[in-house]
């Protein structure tokens, strides 16, 4: 039967830490310069209603580096745009290639897909969730040899995609996760609830940025405004002020402590530039760490 890969929430914490290790032997194997071509002629289609630059990027240098191909879709210029069906579509794609990767905006849409289609479907980002973005960003820390299960992970800022596959994944590889964003701007409410049963107490939500990141070991954030939001933009900027990464919100939290943002980053908004340009930031790490684990991803569900 044909895998997908559409939310965290279907993987266990064994095919997760599976995931962790192919990446691992992925990008040593690049770092040595040593070509490893297993999906030799295999296509991806990366269907995209939004815009990307790296998950653009590191889907199509993943395929090419493992030997296959990659061709770039935008909803705009394919039937699709005129009203073609995305179950129609979904069954011609599998007529020509042999996986789909798919940035939109209702998660509904990427569930149709997979269930249209007889090829394996990638969830690129929806409104709901980030999948690839938060194992990545986990394989960042684990390939850092640091340990998951007794961090204290803070995420702060908007309740959006990235911060529920985040909490989908803190509950898979059970990491202590503080979410901290103003009331209604919360994560989904029922992946919240989920993750919290998962984590059994390792999940907790603390509305104050400052005490959020009291002895924080990590702390993450997003934009204010995601894409599709952005008539929001104004008032978001102002609700979200105190939940900015700075400095002076840095200097409550532990002294090694790592900074993270899945990018693209608005400076002067939810980061400062003092602090992503700065030591403890790992942001480029992670955006490098995008092409090599959906690298080990295109490998499981493709070969
Ligand atoms: N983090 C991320 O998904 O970046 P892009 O929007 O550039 O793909
Ligand atoms: N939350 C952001 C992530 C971008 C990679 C958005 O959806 O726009």
């Amino acid at each position: 039967m044909k895998k997908d890969l559409l939310s965290i929430a279907d993987l266990s914490k064994d095919e997760i830490l599976h995931l962790f290790e192919l990446s691992d032997y992925l990008k040593n194997l690049l770092k040595r310069g040593r070509f490893y071509h297993p999906l030799r002629d295999k296509t991806l289609g990366m269907l995209f209603r939004k815009p990307s630059t790296r998950t653009r990027l590191s889907f199509e240098v993943g395929m090419y580096q493992l030997g296959g191909c990659a061709i770039f879709l935008s909803s705009q210029d394919l039937q699709l745009g005129r009203g073609e069906t995305i179950e129609d579509t979904g069954k011609i794609f599998s007529r020509y290639i042999d996986a789909i990767m798919i940035r939109t905006f209702d998660q509904k849409e990427v569930v149709k897909m997979a269930e249209s289609t007889s090829i394996p479907v990638i969830n690129g980002l929806t409104d709901l969730l980030h999948p690839c973005q938060a194992l990545s960003d986990y394989y960042t820390l684990w390939k850092r040899k640091i340990d998951l299960e007794t961090i204290k992970f803070v995420y702060v800022g908007d309740g959006n995609n990235v911060c529920n596959s985040l909490l989908l994944g803190a509950a898979q590889l059970r990491v202590n996760m503080v979410v901290s964003n103003p009331e209604g701007y919360d994560a989904n409410p029922e992946i919240m609830e989920r993750a919290k049963k998962i984590s059994n107490g390792k999940i907790v939500v603390q509305r104050d940025p400052l005490k959020a990141v009291e002895e924080a070991d990590i702390v993450y954030t997003d934009v204010w405004t995601s894409m599709g939001k952005e008539s929001e933009k104004k008032v978001r900027k102002k609700i979200f002020q105190p939940y900015q990464i700075n400095e002076k919100l840095l200097k409550r939290a532990k002294k090694d402590v790592l900074v993270m943002h899945c990018l693209p980053a608005h400076r002067g908004e939810e980061i400062t530039s003092e602090v992503m340009d700065g030591s403890q930031s790992i942001v480029f790490e992670q955006a490098e760490n995008r092409l090599h684990l959906q690298k080990a991803i295109l490998v499981e569900l493709l070969s």
